[in-house]
């Protein structure tokens, strides 16, 4: 691996990060290597899987800088390109399986950009993206422009063809609640559902607007902290309010606000119907077990006009604590009515090795009572099943270089439009190894290899990439490899010519 490539992939895994600046940006290889190929330059870090899953034909997905796809087996599946990804998550759309995330600029914690929605051949078959002249979004990066001002933190679809978005806007506001200057800047939440085939914007809200329901003096966020903002100027405006979650159920909206360790749920008119304070309450009669912060992920699990369950990635820890607090994922039952009493469901964490991250990660309920969990700002993916025990937990670094936002365990059936690679090459043993992978192909069960236009072999796939062992070819023969079994069975790689050495 050369430096240059080592370099480049600190900044870009660390960037999106952005919430965790990376600090030790000497040598990322020794921080965990990189695996490589020789069919294909993509470079992906190791997922060292420990412990299988029992839970479905799935697949693990996590995003920054490259959105890629692991097997359970931790084997990569699919890279896509290099760039400032956030917010990856496997998604349904008109009875498809889609691929969406953002892309764009990244700032200290928000950015600028779009929503890319793939299809099973990783396509780009919409992209969501939101007017900043239009809509008259201001930035820190000003007098920069942006073509769109989605921000880094959610992709949420709703079942009717509409995405869910967050978006930042700078503005001066009055931060003496929070001890800051009369004339300070925020950097106000706004929440977006657009029409994912028309862009057509369908519910704008922010934050700042409805002050009076949400006030500033719910965060908690101290003024200046790392990452937070001090809000004494134009490009240093204040997290208020940070939201990292929003869903949609019926005609309202579930919004989590990170610095105000707050869940909010909206009525289609903008009102705030409850507010749940993690530290505080709001609403609700919290205990000491149920409190959380900095939390992300808020989703309802069940729903009723009596109560809702919610599951949440309770991260309790920021940059600026630091990693006090031990990270868990909770369940929590919260009434609506009567007693207005939160109760604790289930919590976990991995006692064998406990995370205390400082930003990011996500909850997803497997629908068998496992939950997977993904911890952001620490490398590390863990699998629950019904009774809280781990059945998977998975590493792709120790510290905090390489991040994924959020991760999902997802069926998906990939249809590369490519053609497989391969590469061919005369080993010092006289054999000649065969190389061959294709990105983004789930489901090829093995490969035949031809070389001009006699079939020598065929051979089980293994992973991303197969090595196949034949006897000593000519160095100029030439070398085919045809995909058997699957969606993209019959499909043929170029033809290479085998190299003299490997
Ligand atoms: C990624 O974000 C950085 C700023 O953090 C920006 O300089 C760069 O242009 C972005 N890359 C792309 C491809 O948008
Ligand atoms: C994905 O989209 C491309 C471009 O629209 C199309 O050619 C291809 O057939 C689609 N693939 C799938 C699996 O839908
Ligand atoms: C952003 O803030 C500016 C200044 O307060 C305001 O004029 C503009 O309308 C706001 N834009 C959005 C999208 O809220
Ligand atoms: C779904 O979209 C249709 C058409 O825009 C709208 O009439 C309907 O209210 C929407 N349903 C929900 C639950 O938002
Ligand atoms: C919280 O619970 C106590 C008794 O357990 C009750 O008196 C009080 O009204 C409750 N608070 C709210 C906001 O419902
Ligand atoms: C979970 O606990 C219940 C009750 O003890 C038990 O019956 C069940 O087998 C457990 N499930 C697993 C996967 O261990
Ligand atoms: C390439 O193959 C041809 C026969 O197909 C042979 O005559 C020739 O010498 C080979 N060239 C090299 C450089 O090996």
């Amino acid at each position: 691996m050369t430096r240059n490539m080592r370099s480049r992939a600190v900044r870009t895994l660390g960037l999106l990060a952005g919430f965790a600046i990376c600090t030790s940006a000497t040598s990322a290889d020794a921080l965990w290597p990189l695996q490589e190929y020789k069919s294909s330059s993509i470079k992906t870090p190791f997922f060292n899987s420990l412990g299988t899953s029992s839970f479905p034909p799935a697949d693990i997905l996590r995003g920054n800088g490259y959105p890629t796809i692991y097997s359970d087996d931790g084997q990569l599946v699919w890279q896509g390109a290099e760039g400032n990804y956030s917010a990856l998550q496997p998604q349904m759309l008109d009875g498809e399986p889609v691929i969406a995330f953002w892309e764009g600029v990244v700032g200290e914690g928000f950015g600028f950009g779009h929503i890319s929605i793939l299809n099973g051949s990783y396509d780009e078959i919409h992209r969501v993206t939101l007017d900043c002249k239009e809509q008259d979004f201001v930035t820190v990066f000003d007098p920069t422009t942006f073509s769109s001002c989605i921000d880094i933190h959610e992709s949420q679809f709703t079942d009717n063809g509409t995405i869910l978005v967050t978006a930042i806007n700078v503005t001066q506001a009055d931060l003496s609640s929070v001890g800051g200057p009369k004339n300070g800047w925020i950097q106000d939440g706004l929440i977006y559902e657009i029409d994912i085939k028309t862009n057509e914007i369908l519910f704008r809200w922010s934050a700042y607007e409805h002050r009076a329901e949400v006030p500033m003096s719910y965060d908690i966020a101290p003024l200046g902290a790392d990452g937070a903002g001090s809000g004494k100027n134009k490009i240093d405006p204040y997290g208020y309010p940070h939201f990292n979650s929003i869903a949609k159920y019926g005609d309202s909206y579930l919004i989590s606000s990170r610095y105000m360790c707050s869940v909010f749920f909206l009525a289609p008119d903008g009102s705030v119907t409850w507010h749940l304070h993690g530290r505080y309450g709001g609403d609700f009669n919290l205990s000491l077990d149920t409190s959380f912060c900095y939390q992300h992920d808020v989703r309802f699990l069940s729903q009723s006009a009596e109560r809702v369950t919610l599951g949440l990635h309770n991260n309790d820890n920021t940059e600026f604590t630091g990693s006090a607090a031990l990270t868990t994922g909770m369940v929590l039952k919260v009434e609506l009515q009567g007693s207005k009493k939160v109760t604790l469901e289930r919590r976990m964490w991995d006692a064998a090795e406990p995370v205390f991250a400082q930003s990011q990660g996500s909850f997803q309920t497997l629908g068998n009572g496992h939950v997977l969990q993904d911890h952001g700002a620490t490398p590390k993916i863990e699998e629950y099943d019904e009774n809280g025990t781990i059945v998977m937990r998975a590493r792709f670094g120790f510290d905090s270089t390489m991040q994924t936002y959020r991760a999902y365990r997802y069926p998906w059936v990939g249809r590369p439009s490519t053609k497989p690679d391969v590469m061919a090459c005369q080993t010092d043993d006289d054999q000649t190894a065969v190389y061959v992978s294709w990105n983004g192909a789930t489901d090829v069960e093995s490969w035949k290899v031809y070389s001009g236009s006699r079939l020598k072999t065929t051979a089980m796939r293994n992973g991303f990439e197969t090595t196949i062992l034949l006897e000593k070819l000519p160095s100029n023969d030439t070398i085919v490899v045809e995909a058997v079994g699957g969606v993209g069975s019959g499909r043929r790689s170029g033809s290479i010519r085998v190299g003299k050495s490997c």
